[in-house]
C-alpha cells in the first residue's frame, strides 16, 4: 500500500485537524513534539504522511499531487484557484470575507463608484467586483494588517476576513458588504481521488461523521 500524503496549513488548523484524525486512530506522536525540526510526520500503521506548509501553498501541493489531501481555509482555496476537489467542510475557523471600510463609503459602493480596494486577496476581490457586482475598482495588493489602508488613505475600502469584528470596531471601520462564508475545508487531488478512491472516500466519510457529531 502506498502512503497517502496530507498537506496541512500550519498553525492552529493543522493541530485541530490532527486532533480530529486522532479520534480515528490516526496518530503521529512526533507531530506534537515542539522541539522537532522534522518536516514530514508518518503514521506507519495507516501508511499516511503529513506535512505542514504555508496555507497559500497547500492548494499547490494538492493540485500537483505532491499531497493527495489538503486541509486549508476556503479563503486560500478561492484565492489560489487551483484545480482540486473540495470534499468536506470541517467547520473550523468560521468567518466571513467582507468588503469593509468607513461607513461613509457605503454609498460609493452602492453607486458603483470607482474606488480603491486594498486586500490580501486580489483574486477574490476581482471576482467579486468585476464578475458579481460588475463594478470597476482599483485593487491594491497588501500582505497583512489590511485595516490600515483606509485609515491612512491608501484605499477607500478593503476586502478582508472578519471573524469577531473587533479589529474593525477598534479602528472605526464596518462591514459594508458580505462576499462569502469561510471555514476550513478538506481538498483532494483529482487523480488521487480516482486512484485511491476507496481509501480517500472512506476517510472523508469518517471525518464527516465526526464533524457532524461535534456540531450536534
Ligand atoms: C485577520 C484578518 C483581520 C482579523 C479579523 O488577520 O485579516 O485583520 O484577522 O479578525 P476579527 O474580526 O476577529 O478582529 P490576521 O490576524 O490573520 O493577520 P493579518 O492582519 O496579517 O492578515
Amino acid at each position: 500500500m502506498r502512503y497517502l500524503t496530507f498537506a496541512l496549513a500550519k498553525g492552529r488548523l493543522a493541530r485541530k485537524t490532527m486532533e480530529l484524525l486522532e479520534q480515528l486512530g490516526i496518530c503521529c506522536e512526533e507531530f506534537y513534539d515542539s522541539e522537532t525540526r522534522r518536516l514530514i510526520f508518518t503514521d506507519e500503521t495507516h501508511k499516511m504522511k503529513f506535512f505542514l506548509a504555508k496555507a497559500s501553498d497547500v492548494p499547490t501541493y494538492v493540485e500537483y499531487g505532491a499531497a493527495d489531501v489538503g486541509v486549508v481555509g476556503r479563503d486560500t482555496i478561492l484565492e489560489e484557484g487551483r484545480k482540486l476537489y473540495e470534499v468536506l467542510d470541517l467547520g473550523l475557523g468560521r468567518c466571513r470575507m467582507c468588503v469593509c471600510g468607513p461607513e461613509r463609503f457605503r454609498e460609493c459602493l452602492k453607486h458603483h463608484e470607482r474606488i480603491r480596494v486594498a486586500t490580501k486577496y486580489p483574486a477574490i476581490a476581482k471576482d467579486y467586483f468585476y464578475n458579481r457586482k460588475q463594478q470597476t475598482v482599483e485593487i491594491i495588493k497588501l500582505n497583512g494588517s489590511v485595516e490600515l489602508a483606509p485609515l491612512v488613505g491608501l484605499s477607500e475600502v478593503i476586502v478582508d476576513i472578519v471573524e469577531t469584528g473587533s479589529t474593525l470596531r477598534e479602528n472605526g471601520l464596518a462591514v459594508l458588504e458580505e462576499i462569502c462564508d469561510l471555514s476550513a475545508r478538506v481538498v483532494v487531488n483529482q487523480v488521487s481521488m480516482k486512484m485511491e478512491n476507496e481509501r480517500i472516500t472512506d476517510l472523508i466519510r469518517q471525518m464527516r461523521k465526526l464533524v457532524k457529531e461535534r456540531n450536534q
